[in-house]
């Protein structure tokens, strides 16, 4: 017998439902799913601090017995390697994630032929979600209470709080 363990990388700040939908789907079919923060994106200042991400990702999960959280730098094909990990999950909402995502899985072939990318689609009501969408709303006041779990909810506020 033997074992599948797959890679969910992501920026994750926040984790909002449309990402525990995905880990929900990907622990069902995978022995082990570890949800993996990339350090050093390259996207804008992040809100939440890594360790906060990690933090708020553990609690909510902390259910699911075949998820764990995991921080890397560098590339994935290497912390998959380092893993243990014969694939990636990774989600997809619209056509526009498409070409992003078909890009990244042909790289990831080309630098780790072994490596398999799988996609999975969330529930329909989580397929405009994004963190970005989340940090933008909320910080304008919006309610976004049905869109991450109660957790960031709460963190959120702390922060926009602590400004
Ligand atoms: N609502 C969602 N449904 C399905 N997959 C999602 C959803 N949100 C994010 N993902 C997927 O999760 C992975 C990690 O995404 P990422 O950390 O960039 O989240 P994001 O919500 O897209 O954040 P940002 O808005 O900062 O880009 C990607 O494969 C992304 O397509
Ligand atoms: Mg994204």
């Amino acid at each position: 017998m033997h074992t599948v363990k797959a890679i969910y990388p992501g920026t994750f700040d926040p984790l909002t439902n449309g990402h525990l939908d995905l880990i929900a789907r990907g622990a069902k079919i995978v022995d082990h799913l570890v949800v993996a923060i990339l350090r050093n994106s390259e996207k804008d200042t992040p809100l939440f601090t890594v360790s906060e991400r990690v933090e708020m990702i553990t609690e909510t999960t902390r259910g699911v017995g075949n998820v764990s959280v995991a921080t890397f730098d560098g590339l994935l094909v290497d912390f998959c390697r380092q893993q243990g990990a014969k694939a990636v999950l990774r989600g997809i909402r619209a056509i526009s994630d498409y070409e992003y995502e078909f890009q990244m899985a042909m790289m990831n072939r080309k630098l780790d032929p072994e490596l398999e990318t799988l996609f999975m689609m969330p529930a329909e009501k989580y397929t405009y979600v994004s963190s970005r969408l989340i940090k933008g709303v909320f910080e304008l006041g919006g309610d976004v209470s049905s869109l991450v779990p109660p957790l960031v909810v709460e963190r959120l506020k702390a922060k926009v709080a602590g400004r």
